[in-house]
Order: structure tokens, then C-alpha cells, then sequence
């Protein structure tokens, strides 16, 4: 039985915020406890829209991070995106790697998105990076209101293959995948040509592992459970953890990690998002060693990742060890006067994998 393991490990998705409300200063540093890189998404407000802006933000992150943590930065598409945006980024050395699609109010700071993918302004902008070997990113869910929530994931399929179809050799990312819709869909695409080029992958979160919807909704709300695309049940929960455990390179991971105060998730409208910034190995790790693939882990955490992106392998080396330990009920962190707080992800929850400094 493995009762420890040392690898180095890249966050593929992850939400930082910024220093004027606080949580830059939590979020950072604790994913750079856990990871040698990460790849830092762009829906602040306002949005991280050009290569100026996103090297802008990477600067105040590593302010709190230190010099042994990467930030790998995103653009935002917007309508407005414009091939010269696009050209910019390969003169940012490598400090900006992909661009972030966000359908219109699909998600957490998606008001700036694309409304209409099929727009010929849009298309001119994915042409560029397609042209320019810049990986496209997909938050994918149709934000169509009138389809249900738990249908969102399915119904982007048809755009996921328009995209795949129009943009053959463009690199994809579907990001978060909840379903086994997704998890077939970029199998399917990742296998059209053999398996001569990754040019088609998911990031898997590790509460689309851990839960389905009913650790959600079955007994009492719990908001902390909520992120768009939301839990389904149980099927895909199984189906994503499938493809996680797998070894197939084009399922990597990505926490999608996503701080929000305490008060905005236990509110009448609660925000949609996740922290795991806290955890998150020590979380895969117990979804992994659950289904008897703990030995899985280390290439899901940071081996295809960094493949798909043409990167070497992480270097920075962590030590998890089968250890039991509570997920603390919240993370205070400083904000104005107010004390405010994050709720981690399975908060007060016991965790059997522990991360040892
Ligand atoms: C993310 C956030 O809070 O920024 N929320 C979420 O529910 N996943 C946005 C996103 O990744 O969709
Ligand atoms: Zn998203
Ligand atoms: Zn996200």
C-alpha cells in the first residue's frame, strides 16, 4: 500500500482575485504552497483583456507568492478581442499562455464574455490564436437561461465540436468537465487524428470528484458545494473520476479553485466557486486513493498538464503522506475593518492525505 508520494504538481485553473478586497493574499500563497505553477484566470473586475493587464496582475500575485511559484497568465475574450491583442502575447515570453472563453453570464465574472460564439469578430480573434499557437480555454456551458443547469455542460457539446471542427489544429482546454457528455466529447476529439498531437484536453476539479449533487442539495443547502458547472449525479461524478484516474494525458488537473467571502456564498444569491486553494492535492488525493488509483495522481498533477502546454515538468517537490486531519471551519483573512472569511471546500470534513512541509 502507498502510504506516502513526492511529486511536483501545476495548477491548470486558477482563481486568485486581487489585493483590494483581500483575498489575493490569501489564495496566492496557498496555492504556491501547493504548486509550482499556475495558470491564473482572468475574470476580475474588470477583466485581465491584454497581454499589459495580465502582466500587470502577475506582478501584484507574485508579490505574495514569491519567486518559487509561476503564474501563468490568461487572457479574457470579449467581443472586442482583436488579432493584435492575440499577436501581443507571443512577445510576453511565455508569461501568458492561453486565452479564457467566457459565455455571457454562464458563470462568476462571465458579464464581459462572448455572447455569440459563432460571431465573426470572435472567430477572427480564435483565427489569431489558432494562427499564432495560443491555446483556447472553454468555460463550457451554454448560458442559454430557458436550458436547465444540470443540461448547461451537454448543451455546449454542439460549440465544443463547431470550435473543434473550424479550428483543427488549434490546442483546446474544456475546462472543469462534470459530465460523461465531456469526458466522451474529448476523447472522441483528442483520438479523431490518433494520438499523434494533445490538441484536446479537460481540467478536472477535485469537488467534481469528491461529490455529486446530492452532497449539495440532499440534505440542506450547502452553498460551499456550489460552482458552476454545477455537481450532477452520480453517473458523471464516476465518469470524471474515470477519466482522472485514467492516465490518459488529455485529462489534467486544474482546481478551478475560487475564493469568495463567507457572506456572499451563505447569502440568498449565493456566488458560484469552490475554494481549494487550501487543499486541493490533499483533496484529489483522497478522490484518487478512494478508487484505489492513488498512484495515478502525480502524472494527472503534473506531468500532462505541462505536456498539452509544451512546458517542462513542475520542479517543485511536495510530500503527501496518509495522515487524517479536519478541513478547518474557516480562513479569516484581513479586509477593511471588517473580519472577513473563506469556507474551504468540505469544510469539517475528514481528509486522510496530508500535505507535510
Ligand atoms: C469561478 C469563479 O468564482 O471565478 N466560479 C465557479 O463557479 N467555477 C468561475 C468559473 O471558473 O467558472
Ligand atoms: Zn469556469
Ligand atoms: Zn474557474
Amino acid at each position: 500500500m502507498t502510504d506516502s508520494l513526492t511529486f511536483a504538481a501545476d495548477d491548470g485553473h486558477v482563481h486568485f482575485r486581487d489585493e483590494r478586497d483581500g483575498r489575493l493574499q490569501l489564495a496566492a500563497p496557498a496555492t504556491a504552497r501547493q504548486f509550482s505553477r499556475g495558470w491564473v484566470m482572468p475574470n476580475l473586475s474588470p477583466p485581465v483583456c491584454t497581454v499589459e493587464q495580465a502582466l500587470a496582475y502577475r506582478k501584484r500575485i507574485l508579490r505574495y507568492t514569491g519567486d518559487s511559484f509561476e503564474p501563468l497568465m490568461l487572457l479574457y475574450l470579449t467581443g472586442q478581442t482583436s488579432p493584435n491583442d492575440i499577436e501581443a502575447i507571443t512577445r510576453a515570453g511565455g508569461r501568458v499562455v492561453a486565452v479564457k472563453y467566457y459565455p455571457a453570464g454562464a458563470t462568476t465574472g462571465s458579464e464581459f464574455g462572448v455572447s455569440n460564439i459563432r460571431d465573426s469578430k470572435v472567430l477572427e480573434a480564435i483565427a489569431a490564436m489558432q494562427d499564432h499557437d495560443i491555446p483556447l480555454c472553454l468555460h463550457g456551458e451554454t448560458a442559454d437561461p430557458a436550458v436547465d443547469v444540470f443540461d448547461r455542460e451537454e448543451e455546449f457539446m454542439p460549440d465544443f465540436f463547431f470550435l473543434r471542427n473550424k479550428f483543427s489544429t488549434m490546442r483546446i482546454v474544456l475546462e472543469h468537465i462534470t459530465t460523461e457528455d465531456a469526458v466522451k466529447a474529448v476523447r472522441l476529439m483528442q483520438t479523431r487524428h490518433g494520438c499523434m498531437r494533445l490538441d484536446t484536453a479537460a481540467t478536472i476539479t477535485p469537488q467534481h470528484i469528491l461529490i455529486n449533487r446530492n452532497h449539495m442539495l440532499g440534505n440542506g443547502i450547502n452553498p460551499h458545494d456550489y460552482c458552476k458547472p454545477i455537481a450532477k449525479r452520480e453517473k458523471h461524478r464516476v465518469a470524471v473520476l474515470g477519466a482522472a484516474t485514467s492516465g490518459e494525458a488529455c485529462f489534467f488537473l486544474g482546481t478551478d479553485s475560487a475564493p469568495h467571502a463567507k457572506h456572499t456564498k451563505e447569502n440568498s444569491c449565493g456566488c458560484a466557486g469552490c475554494y481549494t486553494g487550501l487543499h486541493a492535492l490533499e483533496l484529489y488525493a483522497e478522490a484518487f486513493d478512494k478508487a484505489g488509483k492513488i498512484d495515478m495522481l502525480p502524472d494527472f498533477a503534473g506531468k500532462f498538464g505541462a505536456r498539452f502546454y509544451g512546458l517542462n515538468a513542475p520542479t517543485k517537490k511536495i510530500r503527501l503522506e496518509r495522515q487524517e486531519w479536519i478541513v478547518p471551519a474557516a480562513l479569516p483573512y484581513a479586509y477593511g475593518d471588517a473580519g472577513h472569511s473563506i469556507v474551504p471546500f468540505y469544510a469539517g470534513e475528514t481528509l486522510h492525505w496530508k500535505m507535510v512541509d
